[in-house]
């Protein structure tokens, strides 16, 4: 895996936990790294205040840059959060065999 590529994960971690701390209030939060047969799942979630992520924020560009970072690795970023439920932040990297991930 180079290193753009680990960056890149690891600038969604970051912005993902620094979200978490800020705005969540949980007691609890997590990191789970899985690997499939063909893919690597990345969920960083936590148990606060959740947010509906229908309405319009006018907040800052966090969530933003963790969908465009995704996207430059090929992953499928996707944000599971409502009042009262906590917040799950998911990333779905597929790996193809052969691949130089970049
Ligand atoms: N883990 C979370 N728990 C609760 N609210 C969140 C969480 N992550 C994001 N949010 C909500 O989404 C908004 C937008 O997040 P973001 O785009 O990263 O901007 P910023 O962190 O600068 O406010 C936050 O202001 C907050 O209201
Ligand atoms: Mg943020």
């Amino acid at each position: 895996m180079s290193p753009v590529f680990a960056l890149r994960i690891n600038n969604i971690v970051r912005e993902a936990l620094s979200n978490s701390t800020r705005h969540a209030q949980a007691s609890h939060r997590w990191i789970r790294l899985s690997l499939a047969e063909n893919a690597i799942h990345l969920i960083i979630g936590d148990n606060g205040d959740g947010f509906s992520t229908v309405r319009k924020r006018r907040a800052g560009h966090g969530l933003r840059n963790m969908a465009a970072r995704a996207k430059q690795i090929s992953a499928i970023f996707t944000l599971k959060s409502a009042p009262g439920e906590g917040t799950r932040v998911m990333v779905d990297i597929p790996l193809k065999k052969e691949h130089i991930y970049e």
